[in-house]
C-alpha cells in the first residue's frame, strides 16, 4: 500500500483523539490522527512523523498522520505505522497477491456476519475464510501487544469466529504488525485479561492466530514476515533471554558442567537428585574415575557398584543405571542414544533425566522439571496449584517445552536450576534482589513468594521401631548382606531387629541365635529418614565369646577396616558405624 505526498513533521501535542498538533516548517498545524488508540508511547513530543495530504479541498484539517519515527532503547529508530486504516488494505493486497490462502477467488472487504462485521471473507473454490484484522503499534523491546486500551469490540469478533468455525468456516485473527523486526506478538494482559482469554478460547475452537510484521516507510507499508504468537504464559516466554544471560554470567564452575557428554550428564543428574551439590563433587570424580564409561559401568561388579554409591542412598537408582548401561551397550552397541525418546525409555530414566540428558548432552529443546524448577516456575507465574501433582508437573513441562529457544536449552534449563539454587531458594526469603527475572515475577508484585510453591503433604512416613546390634567377637564385627530386593537391597548392614529390646532382652536374643554375650553395653539412639519410611534406632554393643560361638545366621565376622574398605553399608546406621570405628565419606 503506498501513500501519496507525503511529507515530514514533528509531534507537538495531542489534544484529544481524533487530532494532533504539527510542526510543519516551522508552522504549528492541525492534522487528523487516523487511529483512535492510545499510542501515548509513539506520539511524544519531538517526535519526527510523517504526513500525507488530503486531496479533498472540503477537509477541516488538510493532513492524516501517518507513520512515526519511535526510538528504540538501543538508539536506533524504528518507523511505526499508525494508520488504522492500512492493515485491512495489506492484508488484502497480500492475499490478491496470493498471500496466506491459494487460490484465492474472491476477496472482500466489510462481510456481514452474525451480529459484526469481520474485515475481510475470502473464498476459494472449496473453502470460506473469515479473517479479522487488527493493526498493531504497541511494542517494547521488541514485544508487541494488543489491544493497547480495553476493547469490547475486539473480543466480540474472536466470539464471533469461534462461533463461525463450529459453522463450518475457516477464520483467522490476522495481526498486522505495523513495523518491522520485531520478536513475537502475545495478547495485552495488562490493558485487557479478556481479550487474551477469548483469543486463547478461539484458537483452541480452531480459529487460526497469525501475526505478520511489516516493512515500513514513510509512504508505504506492506506485509514482511510472520511473527511467533504467545497465547500463554507470556512471562514464561520473556524470562528465556534475561535468565539465559544472567547463567551465562553467574553460574557455577561444576564438574559435570564441563564437556557435558550424555554420560556424564546422567551421572551426575542421578547423584543431584540424592544430595547437595557440595556433597555430590566428590562421589562424581570417584565415579567416574572408575567407571569412565557406559561400557565400565554395564561391567561392574555389583558390589564396587554399590561401594561407589554409599552414603547416596536410593541403591536402586545406581542397579538401574547399571540395568540401563547394558541395555545401551545392547541396543546401542554402547554409544548413548541422543533422542530424547530413546534416552527416555532406558530404565531408571524419567522426563526429568532425560529432558537434563537430551538439553545438556544434544541441545534438545525439552524441558527438565525437578522440584526446584517447579518452585521457581511457580513463584514466577504466581501458581498456587500444588506441585505434588503429576498433572501440575506435566502442565508446567508443556509450557516451558513451548518456550525453550531452539538454540539454547541447556542454557535455559541450567539457568532455571541455577536461579533455584542460588536466588529463587526454598525455605524462606528468596533473594528477588539479585533475581534477572524479577521484573516479570508475579509472586513479586504480589508479595507471595514465600507462599509458594504449595506442596500437599504426602502420605506420613511409617515409622518403624529397630534394635541394631555390634555383636563384636574379639576385634571383629557382624555384619550381613540385606535381601537382593526391597529397602537397601544387597548392601550390607549391622544385625538388627524391629522393635526397641532392652538389654536383657538382647542377652536372650544372643543366646538364642548361638551367640554367648560376655558384656552387653547401651549405645546412643538414632533415627533414619527414608522417603516412605523412618527408622527409629537404638543400639546395643555385645562383645560374645569366641569359643562359644555357633553362628546360627549368616554373620560376616569381618574387621572394622575391611568393612570400610570393601562392604557397602547405607548411611542409615552411619552412627554405629562410626561408633565401631568405620570411616564413611
Ligand atoms: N541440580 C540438579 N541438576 C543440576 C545441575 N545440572 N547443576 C547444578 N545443580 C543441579
Ligand atoms: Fe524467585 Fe524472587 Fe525471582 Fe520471583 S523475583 S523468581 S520469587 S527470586
Amino acid at each position: 500500500m503506498r501513500y501519496n505526498s507525503i511529507i515530514p513533521g514533528i509531534f507537538l501535542e495531542r489534544p484529544n483523539r481524533f487530532i494532533a498538533y504539527i510542526d510543519i516548517n516551522g508552522k504549528k498545524e492541525t492534522v487528523h490522527v487516523k487511529n483512535t488508540g492510545r499510542c501515548a508511547e509513539l506520539l511524544r513530543p519531538g517526535a519526527r512523523v510523517y504526513l500525507q495530504e488530503s486531496d479533498n479541498p472540503d477537509r477541516k484539517t488538510r493532513w492524516d498522520l501517518i507513520a512515526v519515527e519511535k526510538e528504540t532503547d538501543q538508539g536506533s529508530v524504528r518507523l511505526v505505522n499508525m494508520d488504522s486504516q492500512a492493515p485491512n488494505q495489506v492484508v488484502k493486497e497480500w492475499i490478491e497477491k496470493g498471500g496466506l490462502i491459494k487460490g484465492a477467488t474472491l476477496v472482500k472487504p466489510e462481510y456481514t456476519y452474525g451480529i459484526s462485521r469481520i474485515d475481510l471473507y475470502v473464498e476459494t473454490n472449496e473453502r470460506k475464510i473469515l479473517i479479522e484484522v487488527k493493526g498493531v503499534t504497541l511494542e517494547e523491546e521488541g514485544r508487541v501487544r494488543f489491544p493497547d486500551a480495553p476493547s469490547e469490540r475486539a473480543v466480540k469478533h474472536v466470539e464471533e469466529l469461534k462461533a463461525a468455525v463450529r459453522q463450518g468456516y475457516e477464520a483467522y485473527v490476522f495481526f498486522v504488525i505495523q513495523m518491522r523486526d520485531v520478536r513475537y506478538f502475545t495478547p495485552n494482559t495488562d490493558t485487557h485479561p479478556a481479550f487474551a482469554k477469548a483469543l486463547r478460547e478461539a484458537a483452541e475452537g480452531g480459529v487460526r492466530v497469525v501475526a505478520y510484521d511489516c516493512e515500513v516507510s514513510p509512504d508505504a507499508i506492506q506485509i514482511a514476515q510472520e511473527v511467533p504468537v504467545v497465547l500463554e504464559n507470556p512471562i514464561l516466554n520473556e524470562m528465556a533471554e534475561p535468565l539465559m544471560a544472567w547463567y551465562r554470567n553467574h553460574k557455577r564452575d561444576l564438574p559435570w558442567r564441563r564437556n557435558p557428554d550424555a554420560y556424564r550428564v546422567w551421572v551426575s543428574e542421578i547423584m543431584l537428585q540424592q544430595t547437595r551439590v557440595e556433597a555430590v563433587k566428590s562421589y562424581y570424580e570417584r565415579f567416574l574415575r572408575e567407571l569412565p564409561t557406559v561400557e565400565a559401568l554395564a561391567r561392574a561388579e555389583e558390589d564396587t557398584l554399590l561401594k561407589l554409591w554409599e552414603g547416596l542412598g536410593y541403591y536402586n537408582r545406581v542397579r538401574n543405571m547399571q540395568k540401563a548401561a547394558q541395555q545401551i551397550m545392547i541396543d546401542y552397541h554402547g554409544r548413548f542414544p541422543d533422542t530424547y525418546e530413546e534416552i527416555r525409555s532406558l530404565k531408571g530414566i524419567g522426563n526429568y533425566t532425560a529432558g537434563a540428558i537430551s538439553a545438556f548432552a544434544f541441545g534438545i529443546p525439552k524441558p527438565a522439571v525437578d522440584g526446584n524448577v517447579l518452585r521457581v516456575v511457580s513463584r514466577l507465574t504466581g501458581s498456587r496449584e500444588d506441585i505434588m501433582k503429576q498433572s501440575v508437573r506435566k502442565k508446567m513441562e508443556e509450557a516451558l517445552e513451548k518456550v525453550i529457544p531452539a538454540d539454547g536449552a541447556s542454557d535455559f534449563n541450567q539457568g532455571l536450576i541455577e536461579l533455584g539454587a542460588i536466588v529463587c531458594v526454598p525455605n524462606g526469603e528468596p533473594k528477588c534482589g539479585e533475581c534477572p527475572v524479577a521484573h516479570l515475577c508475579e509472586a513479586r508484585k504480589q508479595g507471595t513468594a514465600c507462599e509458594i510453591p504449595v506442596k500437599s503433604k504426602g502420605k506420613a512416613r511409617k515409622m518403624e521401631k529397630r534394635t541394631v546390634l555390634l555383636f563384636k567377637d574379639g576385634q571383629r564385627l557382624a555384619i550381613q548382606k540385606r535381601p537382593s530386593k526391597g529397602l537397601l537391597a544387597g548392601l550390607y548392614e549391622f544385625p538388627n531387629e524391629p522393635g526397641h529390646m532392652t538389654m536383657k532382652e538382647v542377652t536372650e536374643y544372643s543366646k538364642s541365635i548361638g551367640l554367648m554375650p560376655i558384656r552387653v553395653k547401651k549405645l546412643d539412639t538414632a533415627k533414619h529418614i527414608f522417603s516412605h519410611i523412618e527408622w527409629h534406632m537404638t543400639g546395643y554393643e555385645v562383645m560374645v565369646d569366641e569359643l562359644e560361638k555357633t553362628n546360627q545366621k549368616d554373620f560376616l565376622f569381618i574387621h572394622p577396616e575391611e568393612i570400610e574398605k570393601k562392604y557397602s553399608m547405607p548411611s542409615a546406621f552411619e552412627k554405629y558405624t562410626r561408633y565401631a570405628g568405620i570411616k564413611k565419606d
